[in-house]
């Protein structure tokens, strides 16, 4: 039987293997529920889910050594782009005294994201786009610890942006944003698509503290993890 230790950095995930067949796992908080495939393994009274760092970018930072991952047990998340629930799932296990809005713009992708969270109740799905980040206030009620974004749009840093000014507290809040260099450009090189995306978040208060290179697991893919300082 698999042995779990709990990660030495991260509240509410957890580690089982050595080295490289060393595997990521969350308590499953919908018991016996598989969100997407994912492994399910029993270990007393609690079951653990694998988290697959081919299917999860956060999985991937945390794979690839992100230093820091903001997301704790009573976080309040801001998630943009949530499609049918894959990573929303995984941080819902990490968060169980927390919650998370999770933003989709597809009616079908919420859909299901609708059927695999109906019995975490600290998932909140809305149909909504998160260029227009007045659409949801009315769902959120008090302050957003964390917006998770992972929309893969030429615009996202943008959307980031005005999410952050919308919903994060200078000097408090955080995020982590995926940044998919051909979601911005194909042409360009992704070191200069990386190095334009930061710059763009530092001129507009969004000071980057952490940049994760998870290419491994998803190809021109990095995850930026940082601050909101405000302007
Ligand atoms: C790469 S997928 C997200 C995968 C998901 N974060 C996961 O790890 O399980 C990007 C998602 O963002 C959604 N999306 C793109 N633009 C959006 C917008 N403006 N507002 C809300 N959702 C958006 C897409 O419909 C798609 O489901």
């Amino acid at each position: 039987m698999a042995k779990f230790k709990k990660h030495n950095k991260f509240d509410g995930i957890f580690l089982s293997g050595y080295k490289e067949t060393q595997k990521i796992y969350t308590v499953n908080l919908d018991f016996n529920k598989s969100v997407y495939g994912e492994k399910l393994l029993l270990d007393g009274d609690l079951q653990y889910r694998e988290w697959n760092p081919f299917r999860s970018k956060l999985c991937a930072a945390i794979k690839c050594n992100a230093r820091k991952i903001f997301i704790n047990p009573s976080s309040k998340v801001l998630y943009l782009g949530a499609s049918s629930g894959t990573t929303v799932s995984h941080v819902s296990d990490i968060v169980t005294k927390g919650i998370i809005y999770a933003i989709e713009f597809s009616s079908r992708s919420l859909r299901e994201l609708v059927q695999n969270s109906v019995d975490r109740q600290n998932v909140i799905p809305i149909l909504g786009d998160a260029n227009q980040p007045h659409e949801y206030l009315k769902f959120i009620t008090g302050a957003i610890d964390i917006i998770y974004m992972d929309v893969a749009q030429p615009n996202q840093s943008e959307i980031l942006i005005k999410n952050a000014k919308m919903y994060l507290k200078p000097g408090v809040g955080k995020f982590i944003y995926t940044v998919k260099s051909r979601s911005i450009d194909s042409i360009a090189s992704p070191k200069e698509i990386f190095a334009k995306e930061i710059k763009t978040l530092e001129e507009n208060g969004l000071m980057v503290t952490d940049n994760v290179n998870i290419t491994s697991f998803q190809t021109d893919h990095v995850v930026l993890f940082g601050r909101y300082q405000g302007l």
